[in-house]
Formats: C-alpha cells, structure tokens, sequence
C-alpha cells in the first residue's frame, strides 16, 4: 500500500518541506523556551493556590500552550476554542466569527486566554467580551508575540513573549495557509512569498 502511494506522488504535489530554511530565524527554540519558562513562573506567582483554566486559541496557540501548561505548577486545566481564521494568505479578513465553542462551563474560574500573536486585536477583544459574558473570575492575556503597531482593537496581553515590529512570522504554531506550522523555531515570511493553495 505504501509502495503504491509512493509511487503515485509525482513532483508536483510534493510540498516544498525545507523551503523555511531560507527564511530568517526571529526567534530560536532556545529563546522561546527560556521565554516561556519565565511567563511560567510569572503564572505560578500571579496564581499560587488557586486553578487556572488555560484557553487555547486554535490551531495557532496549541503549541505554545502545551509548552506553556508544562512550565507552570499551579492547578491546571486545558480547554480550546477556534475563531475564524486570518485567510489563506498575510492579511486578514477583519470579521472574527467562533467555529468551536468552549467545552466547559467558565463562570467563576481564572482563565488565561492563550493565543499565538496579538495583532490588530480583533480575536483576542471578540473573544474577551464573549468570555467576561460568562462571568470568570479573572480573565488574563498570555500572548507569546505582540505586534503592537498593527493594533485595530484597544487590547493589551498580560503575558507576551516578545514585541515584535509589523513582519508576518510562521512556525511555533504559526502559519502560512496553514504551512510552516511545526517548525520549531519562530521565521520571518519574506513579504514577496508567493500565495500557497
Ligand atoms: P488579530 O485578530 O489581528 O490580533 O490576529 C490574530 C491572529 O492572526 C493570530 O492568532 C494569528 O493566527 C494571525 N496572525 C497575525 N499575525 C500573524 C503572523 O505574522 N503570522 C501568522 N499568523 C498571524
């Protein structure tokens, strides 16, 4: 079977997997985990003896929560929610729309929105008036990259990894229509990559 499917994959739909090397590294696996590991242990002093509710934002944040789940002590619990994406290519659409809805109920619980990148703000503003509707007792931002120049939406994460200027940035959970998503490290798009389908 695998023989067959092999011999059926002809060059052109074979994806072009090392095409990130040539795109230049912002971040290293190194810097994020160190980062991390610090935000990790701003949460467990910000939360000491209470329970935390760690809400991913997905597909962007998976990675970066579970490694963020991993470098915090307190009381944990995962849940995700999916909004409507930022479109095939660098440019988002601006409408935010919920596609996947929490699976547990929020009310009285601390809750850490975990997202990849603060950007125009647009998600994380949709997603904090939807959630302060469902009456949490705390609601906090951890955001592992902040654009702050792009900002549409008056928001600012509690937690960011790092400041970043107006570039698009793939891997750590990042993509690019839905590429260069498990590439470890954080790269730099070059602004003239062309469209994928
Ligand atoms: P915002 O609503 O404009 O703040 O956008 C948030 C979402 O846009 C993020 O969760 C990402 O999915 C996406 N996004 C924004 N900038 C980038 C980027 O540089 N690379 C990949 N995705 C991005």
């Amino acid at each position: 079977m695998r023989m067959l499917r092999q011999r059926n994959v002809s060059p052109r739909n074979v994806s072009p997997t090392n095409i990130h090397k040539d795109f230049p590294i912002l971040f290293s696996e190194e810097q994020i985990r160190e980062r991390t590991r610090e935000i990790g242990r701003q949460i467990d002093a910000d939360y000491a003896g209470q329970t935390v509710v760690m809400v991913g934002v997905l597909k962007g944040a998976a990675i970066f929560l579970s490694d963020l789940a991993r470098s915090v002590s307190v009381d944990c619990t995962f849940d995700f929610v999916a909004v409507s994406s930022y479109g095939k290519g660098q440019r988002t659409s601006g409408a935010v729309k919920l596609i996947k809805d929490l699976d547990q109920p929020i009310e009285g619980k601390n809750l850490i929105i975990v997202e990849d990148i603060l950007d125009t703000g647009l998600t994380l503003s949709f997603l904090r008036s939807l959630f302060e509707r469902h009456k949490p007792k705390s609601l906090r931002i951890a955001a592992l990259l902040d654009k702050p120049s792009r900002r549409l939406e008056k928001i600012d994460a509690d937690y960011v990894g790092f400041e970043i200027p107006n570039h698009f940035v793939v891997g750590y959970g990042m993509d690019y229509a839905e590429r260069f998503r498990n590439v470890p490290d954080i790269r730099l798009m070059p602004p003239d990559y062309p469209e994928l389908h």
